[in-house]
């Protein structure tokens, strides 16, 4: 018996074509449109059926909604997800700041291709607060170059995780921004600054690794902690742009 293709399965199935797509790009567990007028509408309408799940990702405000409907139908509101961008130079001296000042009372690591145990451990952290994991293979670097970066508390146990990534491809409007997201805090640990801190860790390090211009990350608009993260971690909203959202998988919907 042939078992289903998953979003992620394509995602992998197609990494090399993606990889080389100016106007596409590997989210992991979605596809990211980028610029969609130079692949085509009828070629987005295609992927939307082979992949289910696709992104517009930080797509012009006032016009992306209209173009979806004129283009794949549909009607009723779309989810979107709101734009937080900076420059790397503001990003890091931020985030310095804020890693600078943590103390020693908490564990600070992040690696580009973390160990099976760790993976899971992530897997695992990402699913108690209800954002959708990243697959294995995407965190260990085989899709676009990645950052994983977690907190462990003294006892040891991963309190927060999170994901950088180098997704978008050096000739799209989007060359040289780095992605962060997938920010999880164990619920006992959150509101203690922990997201924050693992997101300026994530911003400190891959903005370092990665050689970034600069950062972005998202935040659905009723998320008002993440919001408040990514704002101490030195990203601005622009009101100009969101990331909307097409899911037609029945695939998890993340945070
Ligand atoms: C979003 C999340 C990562 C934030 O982590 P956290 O450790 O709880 O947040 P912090 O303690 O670092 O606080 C960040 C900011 O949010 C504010 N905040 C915290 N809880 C809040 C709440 N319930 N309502 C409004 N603001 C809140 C804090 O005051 C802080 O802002 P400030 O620095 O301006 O005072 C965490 O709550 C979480 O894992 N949520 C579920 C998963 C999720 O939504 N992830 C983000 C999507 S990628």
């Amino acid at each position: 018996m042939q078992t289903e293709m998953t979003t992620a399965d394509r995602l992998y199935r197609d990494k090399d074509w993606i990889q080389a797509t100016a106007g596409v790009a590997n989210a992991g567990v979605a596809l990211a449109i980028v610029d969609p007028d130079s692949i085509g509408w009828a070629k987005v309408a295609s992927l939307l059926e082979d992949y289910g799940f696709i992104g517009f990702t930080a797509a012009e405000k006032d016009r992306v909604f209209d173009q979806i409907r004129a283009n794949l139908g549909g009607d009723g509101d779309l989810p979107y997800w709101d734009s937080f961008t900076a420059s790397a130079t503001h990003a890091l001296s931020t985030c310095e700041a804020i890693t600078g000042t943590a103390g020693d009372r908490y564990i600070l690591q992040s690696d580009r291709a973390p160990e099976a145990a760790i993976l899971q451990e992530v897997t695992d952290l990402n699913r108690i607060v209800g954002v959708s994991p990243l697959p294995e293979w995407y965190m260990r670097g085989e899709g676009p170059p990645s950052l994983t970066g977690w907190i462990r508390a003294p006892d040891g146990r991963m309190i927060a995780c999170a994901n950088g990534s180098m997704r978008y491809h050096p000739q799209s409007r989007l060359a040289g921004t780095y992605y962060v997201g997938t920010v999880s805090v164990a619920p006992s640990a959150q509101g203690l600054g922990l997201g924050t801190l693992v997101t300026a860790l994530l911003v400190r390090d891959g903005l370092r690794a990665f050689d970034a211009t600069s950062v972005t990350a998202v935040a659905q608009p009723g998320n008002a902690p993440s919001r408040a993260m990514l704002a101490r971690c030195g990203l601005r909203h622009d009101p100009s742009r969101a990331t909307v959202i097409l899911n037609r998988s029945g695939a998890f919907h993340t945070r």
